[in-house]
């Protein structure tokens, strides 16, 4: 069987770990084997399941060091991201553990005498999931945990990019005492994805990635028989500056959102909607800032900015930032690959960087760049930042940086996304909360926070009639004929 390498993006000569190429087959088997653990695992009770989902996050918090090495060798994160993201999945684990102790569903009044209605969720089967390299832990806990608790089996082919970091949440998974059975891991890339997204044993698809991608996978498993697809795909993430704004707190927030993780999150902060009258001091200060990151070896903890994944990636957001000035844009500092970081043989760095002339039109200001660059664009005043953050496709996540409530409100009401801050950067939601976008960057699913489970179980209403007679529904027997 063929194999593919992850290797360190900081040094592509070192690999991470090896894996086989799986096939439509391997697919196949996995569905079926996690199929058959399904069954027995559905007759757990949830809080059993629930609890050894929390086993799960302990030895999660046992390995913390171990795993967010890993996730920096593998993805190319600085140490407290690495650690920052073992802790989401941590949190995660304790969250949805706490979920197998609540309600889940809703008991309503029946229309009719002694007869009781109430929801419950029932799972899916196997939930197939195809996760990315940027969030190569914290993503699959988001989906696995969730979908453990509902019951279900899973399938998970993590990003090629980074697939020992799936592998290592899966093992602390078994580790911990969830059958070995019931999780698989497939590897590769569209291939066994898209075997995965079409498997008629498969109850619903969960895929973080691109939106191309993502509206592939979907438009395959919908083919095949309906079944639940939930996607998680991109954004174009705005941070707007009023002029009244503390910009102290907006070059800290700025700084973090845009350049933090090397701008590849999907909640990176990609535009600076600025307004006009500050605009100047914020750029020039923002550009001083952001000179005085240290690109370097994701393991040394005075590295601010690691690389980005891979040398094509470098090519294309620089490709990005060509294509920026061609249209008008100015560099007003980056915008170069950087090849010589110490200790970092052959890993491709690319400067924070800071486009100033931006306009709304230009490719840069529509399109994601998944890379520390960002787009300043200039404003007269709130209704203008708003017009400009929602006329893009993508809808995930945008703050507003104010003193003024009113405004800030106006603006929390206004702007179309699926998470909006205040006075704090785009980037960093919390695991109770739902996380998602609208428009193109999702089809209306949540995950994490109390509705993450929505997307890996099905609701089911039942209705026990304990009047020992018919009642009959939808025939109009009242007595006053009203
Ligand atoms: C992602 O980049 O796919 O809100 C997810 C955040 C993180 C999740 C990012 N908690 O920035």
């Amino acid at each position: 069987m063929p194999t593919f390498r992850s290797t360190n993006p900081a040094r592509p000569a070192e690999v991470v770990a090896a894996y086989p190429e799986h096939t439509a087959a391997d697919v196949d088997t996995a569905v079926l084997r996690a199929s058959e653990a399904q069954r027995a695992w559905a007759r757990r009770p949830v809080p059993e399941r629930s609890e050894a989902v929390a086993a799960v996050g302990a030895i999660l918090t046992a390995r913390k060091a171990e795993l967010a090495e890993l996730v920096s060798r593998e993805a190319g994160k600085i140490r407290v991201e690495g650690g920052g993201e073992v802790q989401e999945a941590i949190d995660m684990a304790a969250f949805v553990a706490g979920q197998g102790r609540g309600a889940m569903g809703e008991v309503v009044p029946s229309e009719m005498p002694s007869k009781m209605a109430y929801t419950t969720r029932i799972p899916v089967g196997v939930v197939g999931m195809i996760t990315p390299w940027n969030f190569p832990m914290a993503i699959p806990s988001w989906k696995v945990f969730p979908a453990l608790l509902a019951g279900n089996g899973v399938v998970m082919k993590p990003s090629e990019l980074a697939p020992a970091c799936g592998v290592a949440f899966m093992d602390a998974c078994v580790e911990a005492g969830i059958p070995a059975d019931l999780l698989q891991v497939v590897h590769g890339g569209p291939q066994p994805a898209a075997a995965l997204a079409v498997h008629p044993g498969v109850g619903a698809v969960s895929f973080t990635g691109s939106v191309p991608t993502g509206r592939r996978v979907a438009a395959a498993a919908m083919e095949v028989g309906p079944k639940l697809v939930s996607l998680e795909l991109g954004g174009k993430n705005a941070m707007v500056v009023l002029d009244d704004a503390d910009l102290d707190l907006v070059l800290d927030g700025a700084l973090f959102g845009a350049f933090g993780t090397a701008g590849q999150r999907c909640t990176s902060t990609s535009r600076l909607i600025v307004a006009r009258g500050v605009a100047g001091e914020v750029v020039t200060r923002l550009t001083e800032r952001a000179e005085a990151l240290r690109l370097g070896d994701p393991l040394d903890p005075r590295t601010d900015v690691g690389p980005v994944i891979t040398a094509e990636s470098g090519d294309r957001i620089i490709g990005m930032v060509e294509a920026a000035r061609s249209e008008g844009a100015t560099v007003a500092t980056g915008g170069e690959l950087v090849r010589d970081v110490d200790g970092c043989e052959g890993g491709t760095f690319v400067r924070p960087t800071i486009l100033t002339g931006v306009k709304p039109t230009h490719t840069v200001a529509r399109q994601e760049v998944f890379g520390p660059v960002l787009a300043v664009i200039e404003v007269d005043d709130l209704d203008e930042a708003v017009d400009v953050i929602n006329a893009v496709e993508y809808g995930l996540s945008a703050a507003v940086y104010t003193r003024d409530l009113n405004a800030a409100l106006r603006a929390v009401d206004a702007i179309d996304t699926g998470i909006t801050y205040v006075n704090a950067p785009t980037i960093g939601a919390e695991i109770p909360l739902p996380f998602g976008g609208t428009k193109h960057t999702g089809n209306g699913y949540r995950e994490a926070g109390t509705r993450g489970i929505e997307q890996f179980s099905q609701v089911k209403t039942v209705y026990i009639d304990f009047s020992g007679r018919l009642q009959r529904a939808q025939i109009d027997n009242r007595e006053d004929g009203a």
